[in-house]
């Protein structure tokens, strides 16, 4: 499985992901679709610094919350209710062997398009089916690549006062897009340390999507819009069979 990216994985950006998205109103799908489905075990997918993960174990539901970037794990344990959340370092494979039979599965914040390669998102899918009871719901949404997002992603140096005072300058560049694959690079300038990082994000259609996840074991039920990104994300909502 590819290396999760330093945006992630460095600890000196894991600490910054929560400071520049910070608006998780995406989250209030998942929340109510937890509730709508009745899951009461669910496992977050590429949890990074555990953000739903906290707030589903806070609203009582047990939670497992898998990520392979430690430093974003690392930042999940300071949160309120984190004590609550069983937290494993490790992508969706890691989860073999736990007898999770999950009710629910969710990969937010496009955590699907970092499976650039096909077998990586098998052995993905393969892993989050073995972690479902049989009848359990996979949730996730990916972005529409008829909407082609990353047009809309290159940010010119940017300056922005970090919550500690400090002064970060911001820049992203799209270096590359060869679909389905799109690149781009980040950097922060802190000081004298810069703290780049490079991005390789995956974009598959809703009938390859559909496909893949026939093909693995689940049927699906529904897929929605994201309340929050009108017309850009399909959110799949997918069941296990037994
Ligand atoms: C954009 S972040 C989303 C984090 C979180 N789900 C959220 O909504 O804030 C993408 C996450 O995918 C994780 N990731 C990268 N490779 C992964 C893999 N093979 N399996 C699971 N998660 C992975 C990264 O470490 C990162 O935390």
């Amino acid at each position: 499985m590819r290396e999760p990216d330093a945006a992630f994985a460095d600890p000196r950006q894991a600490v910054l992901y929560d400071v520049f998205d910070d608006d998780r109103s995406d989250l209030d799908a998942y929340v109510s679709i937890a509730a709508e489905l009745g899951a009461r075990h669910v496992v977050d997918i590429g949890c990074g610094t555990g953000s739903l993960a906290v707030r589903l174990a806070g609203e009582g539901l047990s939670v497992v919350g898998v990520d392979p970037a430690k430093a974003s794990l690392d930042v999940a344990h300071t949160k309120p209710y984190a004590d609550r959340v069983t937290w494993i370092n490790g992508d969706a494979a890691a989860l073999a062997g736990l007898s999770v039979g999950a009710d629910m599965a969710v990969m937010t914040g496009n955590v699907a398009q970092v499976f650039v390669s096909d077998e990586d998102w098998s052995d993905t899918l393969t892993a989050v089916h073995a972690a479902l009871r049989p009848g359990g719901w996979f949730v996730f949404e990916t972005r529409r690549p008829e909407v082609r997002a990353w047009e809309g992603w290159d940010i010119a140096p940017t300056t922005v006062q970090l919550p500690d005072g400090r002064i970060a300058v911001v820049t992203r560049t799209v270096t590359v897009v060869d679909l389905p694959l799109v690149t781009f690079e980040g950097s922060t300038t802190i000081g004298d340390e810069i703290l780049a990082s490079s991005s390789t994000l995956r974009f598959r259609d809703r009938p390859e999507i559909e496909h893949d996840l026939l093909s693995h074991g689940f049927t699906v039920s529904d897929v929605r819009g994201a309340p929050d990104r009108p017309g850009m994300e399909h959110v799949f909502v997918a069941r296990a069979l037994g």
